[in-house]
């Protein structure tokens, strides 16, 4: 095809395979972290590339779009787009792409193994262990709470959380609460879940899993307000955007044990952590892994590719996230 991409940082070799086949050469980047935007800049000016597979550690704003004019495709290698100004690549006619249907599993497993680390307490637990402190069997230690007979609320409920209430309404027989723009009816019919206002389900749920995608009206949902509205006992989990919480917020709640803990994948400005996150017995965190899995990582790689490719070929992306 005669056609030169940017790759800003490793992908794995199955979306590699399908480019070299297309003939579409490639520079990627060799580090582990994402070029800031200065080096971005830099590269692509030089590069004179047709495309450009991005990361969500990529800004893709109008100065990284202006600095170099041929490109016609960013393919986001994640299923969030928020590090892509939209409405720029928009009005430059650039296509942009995610990667729908590769990484909802994952998360969703993810989201529930967060939930259970703070039910059983397991992280506490381990470290209690490792730390020499255990000392036999103890009828008080670190009394957890059952999953069964939960009310779950889901922020949310496309593919990841429509998997994550299937996974505990039918293994736990958690009650499911969810809000969403959208109606789900066969979420309904196969989870009995019950739909309500988002203000409602924080008043109402044990636990509180986060799966929307950060836009301006979900920038700050969980706040001091609505935080203050949820059950002392409540858990509150987000393997969504940081930003849709207000982490200054939720430590500060998680101190006064306004409410009883979270599990987060993900951080308001990651990968730096709110003053006093990391200090809190009642938090878990992971380093937003939710989607690390092989299976996960290949699938993202070749949708990314056949973006790239659909987009070369034929001026429009398979998976395109602009409306
Ligand atoms: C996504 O896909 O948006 C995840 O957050 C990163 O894999």
């Amino acid at each position: 095809m005669n056609k030169k991409i940017y790759i800003t940082r490793r992908i794995p070799n199955i979306g590699l395979e399908l480019l070299k086949k297309e003939d579409i050469s490639f520079d990627m980047g060799k580090s582990k972290v994402s070029p800031n935007k200065k080096q971005l800049i830099k590269i692509l000016k030089k590069g004179k590339y047709d495309g450009v597979i991005s990361f969500l550690t990529d800004t893709i704003d109008k100065e990284v779009m202006d600095s170099c004019p041929s490109i016609k495709v960013f393919a986001n290698f994640s299923v969030g787009f928020n590090n892509v100004n939209i409405e720029e690549a928009k009005k430059n006619g650039i296509e942009v792409s995610n990667t729908p249907g590769t990484s909802g599993l994952a998360v969703a497993e993810h989201a529930v193994a967060l939930m259970f680390a703070l039910t059983t307490r397991i992280v506490e637990g381990d470290k209690f262990v490792r730390s020499g402190k255990y000392k036999g069997w103890d009828p008080e230690l670190l009394i957890g709470t059952d999953m069964k007979g939960k009310t779950i609320g889901l922020i949310g409920v496309g593919d990841i959380g429509s998997q994550v209430a299937g996974m505990l309404h039918h293994g736990f027989g958690a009650q499911i609460l969810y809000s969403d723009i959208n109606q789900n009816i066969l979420l309904e019919k196969n989870t009995n879940a019950i739909k309500k206002e988002t203000a409602d389900i924080l008043k109402e749920a044990d636990i509180i899993s986060l799966h929307v995608p950060l836009l301006p009206s979900t920038t700050h949902l969980i706040n001091k307000k609505t935080l203050s509205t949820m059950k002392k006992s409540a858990i509150l989990i987000n393997t969504s955007r940081g930003p849709v919480i207000n982490e200054n917020d939720l430590v500060d709640a998680l101190k006064k044990k306004t409410i009883a803990g979270a599990g987060l994948d993900v951080y308001e400005f990651e990968p730096k952590l709110a003053k006093g996150l990391s200090k809190l017995p009642n938090v878990v965190l992971t380093p937003h892994i939710a989607s690390a899995r092989d299976t996960a990582r290949n699938m993202m790689s070749e949708i990314a590719a056949k973006n790239i490719i659909s987009a070369l070929k034929t001026g429009k992306v398979i998976n395109s996230v602009i409306k």
